[in-house]
């Protein structure tokens, strides 16, 4: 049987965790297995490239930051586009059926599932592997790269801490995530921040800017904010992304951070500084968690696709490895809900989330 492996979208820490799992479970356990990657995501589908895994090419990868497959990022509204040569989802196809897989493997987030639930429901065998330090991808409780994340960002959290400390100075930290802020909720409290903005909350300037002074006025020199890359202003909530993109270049920046420290530091008084942490929270080895969960995943996908459990991706349930079918899953989201335990607990603890609650 040949099996075809691809990385699609952002990294993360964890990718080649996957492949080397998929590989050394399919190399073992299926007769004359045969791997190949295919470089770029579907890029490399699409133009129809790919090169041999032998069992020396993955051996050694495990805690190696990146994909050894490369990756890019390729706009689902795009596949069935018609172009010259023919749309991209349709070369796809075609090259799937050239390189003669049995099946194919896509580590990816959100944007990857749904091509590739576009491909399996095409005809084509495939497996996915949630991925993504978003940790949005619906139907599993995690996603790989996520948990690596979290530590990364807790770390230059507590970092950022002490010099905050130090010049007692407000600081802002913005954390990855457009749409769901999980990594900026959960190393957010790990790390004790005081304040979390995430776009599923949105905030208020006047709310952000008492709660800051309220903790001065209390005799605090210094306050810790956490922001997602997507956190929102109550003011924006009613326009669409595209509008707020076209908007917001006048804050300085495309993400709100830049804007709200200028605004904290006029109205509190308190020198007010920001950090964009950006692709630090990509790069990098695997956290132990992350090593196992990527294991695991890995071994369980390429175990379906020795059963022929074909348009499925592997998934976290309640600390079991299982299934999703790609069809249920693909072009859904897994957002944090204002309601839920995590912000419940948080705000119990008195961390605010900028809003009015
Ligand atoms: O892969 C997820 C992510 O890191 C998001 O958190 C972030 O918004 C986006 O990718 C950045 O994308 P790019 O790598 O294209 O700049």
């Amino acid at each position: 049987m040949k099996f075809g492996i691809l990385t699609s979208g952002g990294d993360c820490a964890g990718l080649n965790a996957v492949i080397r799992s998929i590989g050394l479970y399919l190399l073992r356990n299926v007769k004359n297995a045969e791997l190949i990657g295919i470089p770029d995501g579907y890029g490399g589908l699409i133009r129809g490239e790919s090169f041999p895994l032998k069992r020396e090419d993955i051996e050694g990868i495990l805690p190696l930051g990146g994909t050894i497959l490369r990756t890019s990022r390729q706009p689902f509204k795009k596949m069935t586009v018609a172009e010259e040569g023919g749309s991209r989802l349709s070369r796809m196809i075609a090259n799937y059926k050239k390189m003669g897989l049995d099946c194919l493997f896509t580590l990816g987030g959100a944007g990857t599932h749904k091509t590739a639930a576009l491909l399996s429901m095409e005809g084509c065998n495939v497996i996915g592997v949630p991925k993504t330090i978003d940790n949005d991808i619906y139907g599993t409780d995690v996603t790989f790269g996520f948990r690596t994340a979290v530590e990364v960002v807790t770390d230059a959290f507590d970092r950022i801490a002490t010099t905050a400390a130090s010049h007692s100075r407000i600081m802002l930290v913005e954390v990855m995530g457009n749409k769901a802020g999980w990594l900026t909720l959960h190393s957010g409290i790990a790390a004790g921040a005081h304040m979390i903005l995430i776009p599923e909350i949105p905030f208020s300037l006047d709310a952000v800017c008492e709660f800051l002074s309220a903790r001065l006025a209390a005799g605090e020199r210094t306050a810790m904010v956490a922001v997602a890359e997507g956190a929102v202003l109550d003011t924006e909530v009613r326009f669409k992304k595209e509008q707020r993109a076209f908007a917001r270049p006048a804050f300085g920046e495309t993400t709100v951070t830049r804007h709200l420290a200028e605004v904290i530091g006029e109205r509190t008084g308190a020198e007010t500084r920001y950090s964009v942490l950006g692709y630090l929270q990509r790069g990098g080895t695997p956290c132990a968690y992350d090593r196992l969960l990527c294991s695991r995943l890995g071994g369980f996908a390429a175990k379906l696709a020795a059963e022929g459990k074909f348009g499925v991706t592997a998934a976290v349930s309640g600390g079991n490895i299982t299934f999703n079918a790609l069809a249920d899953i693909a072009g859904k989201y897994k957002f944090v809900d204002p309601q839920g335990d995590d912000v419940q607990f948080a705000r119990s603890i008195g961390i605010s989330f900028g809003d009015r609650a």
